[in-house]
């Protein structure tokens, strides 16, 4: 059922916003990693396009309809740098989502009672917060000038969740099935 407080569906369209934002940086900052020859950063940051993109879908079924025109006023990083800048950029991102954004995000569908909103919100929290750790260590390899060290990156369809190498059995973060993981 679609959201029915204004303040929760601002956050909503904000968060939709964001990731969209999200999606399209990580996928420009894989093109800059290919070039400088990290191909798995590359990977991992195509892989995380598609988590946010994951939680963008998520967020717009939760604003439901009717179809109308919408300002999206969302906060995005910047920036079209190395590979290592462009991980801080992401890290930035992802922290500020972990522990400025979603929370609060989260705490106002609560407040509301906006049932499908939390989940949207805490599906993504719970994501952004292994991506923050996982640009941080590829940041630190980068810095050496070294690439990750991963087979695959695996994502949740359903919510987003990262990991690497191996899909579990069930998603820990929403309970999806092991072959429902997209494989990058
Ligand atoms: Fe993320
Ligand atoms: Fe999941």
């Amino acid at each position: 059922m679609a959201v029915k407080n204004d303040m929760t569906k601002d956050f909503l369209h904000s968060a939709y916003g964001g990731e969209r934002l999200a999606h399209m940086r990580y996928l420009t900052w894989s093109k800059v990693a290919e070039k400088e020859g990290f191909k798995n950063i590359a990977k991992l940051f195509t892989a995380i396009a598609y988590a946010e993109r994951v939680h963008a879908e998520n967020h717009f079924k939760e604003i439901g309809g009717p179809t109308n025109d919408y300002t999206v006023t969302a906060g995005g990083v910047f920036g079209y740098n190395n590979t290592v800048d462009n991980l801080q950029g992401a890290i930035d991102g992802e922290l500020h989502e972990v522990e400025q954004m979603y929370p609060v995000y989260l705490n106002a569908a609560e407040f509301q009672g906006e049932k499908g909103a939390q989940r949207s919100f805490r599906y993504a929290l719970e994501a952004e917060k292994i991506h923050a750790k996982m640009f941080k260590e590829a940041q630190d390899l980068a810095k050496e000038g070294k690439d990750l060290d991963i087979e695959a990156v695996y994502i949740c369809p359903v919510c987003g969740h990262t990991i690497y190498d191996e899909a579990p059995d069930k998603c820990p973060v929403c309970g999806a099935k092991k072959e429902l993981y997209k494989k990058f």
